[in-house]
Parts: structure tokens; C-alpha cells; sequence
């Protein structure tokens, strides 16, 4: 630029506002100053353990970075890279896993850590090619890894990727097709060095300023050219396509006990919560009426009378909802499991792999009941 054109430049930008070109140095600034202390980070300037970064991106698709964190440090403790967690037993993942929810991410995990262990000497390949082949990888993961533990200049978006790039330049797309515009628009956010960081950055910025509701705008570093902030409807982005819910489905779970013990069974390997522990209980289909779950009841002899715990339990699955009727009774002391179920002490049900909505039932079947007045 002719220094006519950068003082004509310098008046038209108000001072410290960014333009298109300077913000992915205002954003690198930024998280120089702001960035959040996380477990598997990298302090400034070192590069980051790649097999931190690739288990935190896989713990970090479940839920949030508060919610990661104590699992993150579980399972680094016990697992502090990729050989000895390939060396771990399948269930042992499983029961660390618990609480985390989709337990194939878990068994992906695990085969993961063996493929690398037998296939890459347990070290991670350093390209999004290379990390696309292994298990449970996929387009994100693999950007993510590449650019936060190899430097890759590539840009992984996530949801608070997408929002940020969606409104600094007030995109009319709807997701979930604008998927690949917004990677276009947000890799212009990438300087030539410090891809991991930029991501981070981004990352950072839309968890903790450019939020879903009531974005800090005055906060943020590359404000003074966001298109939606300029038009007053941050808040409106990303836009999306209306979502058709998936039907409810209904059933019931069963909660059988046997003095101290409650009787547990395990899932199919394959499928929806695959090889998880479950109390026994119904199929699960649209508009099932209750006597129909109820006849599904695992039949035991001596067993007490089924009591119809108040209230459903309810649980969101990505394609549906569920909700399930809980019935509790008593067995005989010396009744036998019915084939494929076995007894388990209710006080050694924390180390059970069973999922969220089991743990609901159960609660809810072990509840005592209060008597009105009482
Ligand atoms: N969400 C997913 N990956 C993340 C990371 N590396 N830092 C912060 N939030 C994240």
C-alpha cells in the first residue's frame, strides 16, 4: 500500500477497529490476553500434547468444556497416552465413560488408541488426511487435531465457530447447508502461523463473548466490522432450517430388586448405546400404550407385585425423544437371574457403564415412596 493509501485507510478506520485483513491478528491479540486455562492446552508458545488435544476434541463433541474436564483428568491419569489406553480393556473405557454419553464415541476411542498403538508406532500422524483414516476421526476432529497439536493450517468449525463466522458476516444461509460456506468464511480468520491458536481463539470467543443469547459486542476483538453486530440482529445468526422433531417414543424399564442387589442386563454390542448396562425394559416405539410395555415384564418366580413408580423418565436421543413408565417389585432372596441378567449390588452401580437414562429408572424405581402427610 502507497503511504497515500494507508493514511487514507487510517482515516476512514476509526482507531483500534479491524478491517478484513488485520483480524486474524485481533483475534490472535486477544487470545493472547483472554484465552481460557483448559486442561489439555498447550502454555504460549509450546505445541500441544496431540494425545491430549485428539481425546479432549472426542470428549468435547459430548458436552461441555466445564462437563469435560474431571473426565479429561480421569482418564489422562489412568491413560496418560495413546499406547497405554490402546492396552486398556474396552470395558474399563466404557465405565470411565459413563456419564458422557454415546458410548460408541467410547468404543471408537478405544479402537483409536489401538490403531494407533499398532499401526503408527502410538504416535498420532500430523496430517487431517492421515487422522481422517482412524477411528471415530472425522472432518472436525481431524481439523481440529491437525491444527491445535501440528500447527496444520487448516480451521476446524464447530457450533461457536459457526456462530462467530456467521455473524461477523451476517450469513443468510441456513445450517445445516451453509456447513461448507462457513468454513470457507471462517479460514479467513487464519493468519499464516498459529492455526491452532486462531481456532482456539474463535472457539473461545464464541463460548465466552460471541454467546448464543445477549452477545458481549463492546468486548469483542473484530466487533468494529461484524456485519450482524452492524445491523443490530447478532443474536438472529446462525440461521438455521427448522428442524422436524423426531416422533416420542415410549416404553417401560423395569426395577427388580433382590435385598441389596438390583437386577442389570447388557445392550446388544452394536446399536444405540451398544454393550451398555441397562435394568430390563421394553422396546421403545411411537404411541406404545402402557399395558403394552408393561406385558413385556421380565417374569420371575415369587416375584412381589409391579408397583408403578409416579412420573416417566424422560431422555432426549439425537433422533428422539424417550420417555419411560418405571415399575418396581421385589425378588425372593435366592431367585435366580433370568438368562443374560445378573444380580448387581445397588451400592456397586457406580461402576456399572450404564447411561443416563438407566440411571434416571433406577432413581426413580429405588425412590422411596412418601405418603401424603408424611
Ligand atoms: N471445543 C472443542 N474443542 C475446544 C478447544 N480446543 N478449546 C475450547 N473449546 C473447545
Amino acid at each position: 500500500m502507497t503511504l497515500a493509501g494507508a493514511a487514507a485507510r487510517r482515516k476512514k478506520t476509526p482507531p483500534g477497529a479491524d478491517t478484513a485483513a488485520s483480524r486474524p491478528a485481533a483475534l490472535l491479540a486477544w487470545y493472547d490476553r483472554h484465552r481460557r486455562r483448559l486442561p489439555w492446552r498447550a502454555g504460549p508458545g509450546e505445541m500441544a500434547d496431540p494425545y491430549r488435544v485428539w481425546l479432549s476434541e472426542i470428549m468435547l463433541q459430548q458436552t461441555t468444556v466445564r462437563a469435560v474436564g474431571p473426565y479429561f483428568d480421569k482418564f489422562v491419569s489412568r491413560w496418560p497416552d495413546a499406547a497405554a489406553l490402546a492396552a486398556a480393556s474396552l470395558d474399563d473405557v466404557l465405565r470411565m465413560w459413563a456419564g458422557l454419553g454415546y458410548y460408541s464415541r467410547a468404543r471408537n476411542l478405544h479402537a483409536c488408541a489401538v490403531k494407533v498403538a499398532q499401526d503408527h508406532g502410538g504416535v498420532f500422524p500430523d496430517t487431517e488426511a492421515m487422522l481422517r483414516t482412524l477411528p471415530g476421526i472425522g472432518p472436525y476432529t481431524a481439523a481440529a487435531i491437525a491444527a491445535i497439536a501440528f500447527d496444520r493450517r487448516c480451521m476446524p468449525v464447530d457450533g461457536n465457530i459457526e456462530r462467530v463466522a456467521t455473524r461477523l458476516f451476517a450469513l443468510e444461509l441456513p445450517l445445516p447447508g451453509a456447513k461448507p460456506e462457513i468454513g470457507r468464511l471462517a479460514a479467513t480468520l487464519l493468519g499464516e502461523a498459529r492455526a491452532g491458536d486462531s481456532a482456539q481463539a474463535l472457539m473461545d470467543l464464541g463460548a465466552t463473548i460471541c454467546t448464543p443469547k445477549r452477545p458481549a459486542c463492546a468486548l469483542c476483538p473484530l466487533s468494529a466490522d461484524c456485519a450482524a453486530r452492524v445491523r443490530g440482529d447478532a443474536e438472529s445468526f446462525p440461521r438455521k432450517t427448522p428442524k422436524k422433531a423426531g416422533e416420542l417414543r415410549r416404553g417401560a424399564a423395569f426395577v427388580i430388586t433382590r435385598g441389596d442387589a438390583v437386577l442389570l442386563r447388557s445392550r446388544p454390542a452394536k446399536g444405540l448405546l451398544g454393550g451398555m448396562t441397562e435394568v430390563p425394559n421394553s422396546d421403545w416405539k411411537a404411541g406404545q400404550e402402557d399395558a403394552a410395555a408393561r406385558r413385556q415384564a421380565p417374569r420371575l418366580a415369587g416375584l412381589s407385585r409391579w408397583r408403578r413408580r409416579p412420573g416417566v423418565v424422560s431422555h432426549v436421543f439425537t433422533h428422539f425423544p424417550l420417555e419411560l413408565v418405571v415399575y418396581a417389585a421385589e425378588a425372593l432372596p435366592r431367585s435366580a437371574a433370568p438368562d443374560g441378567m445378573r444380580w448387581v449390588k445397588i451400592a456397586e452401580l457406580p461402576g456399572e457403564a450404564l447411561p443416563n437414562v438407566m440411571r434416571k429408572a433406577i432413581d426413580l424405581g429405588l425412590a422411596r415412596s412418601v405418603k401424603p402427610g408424611t
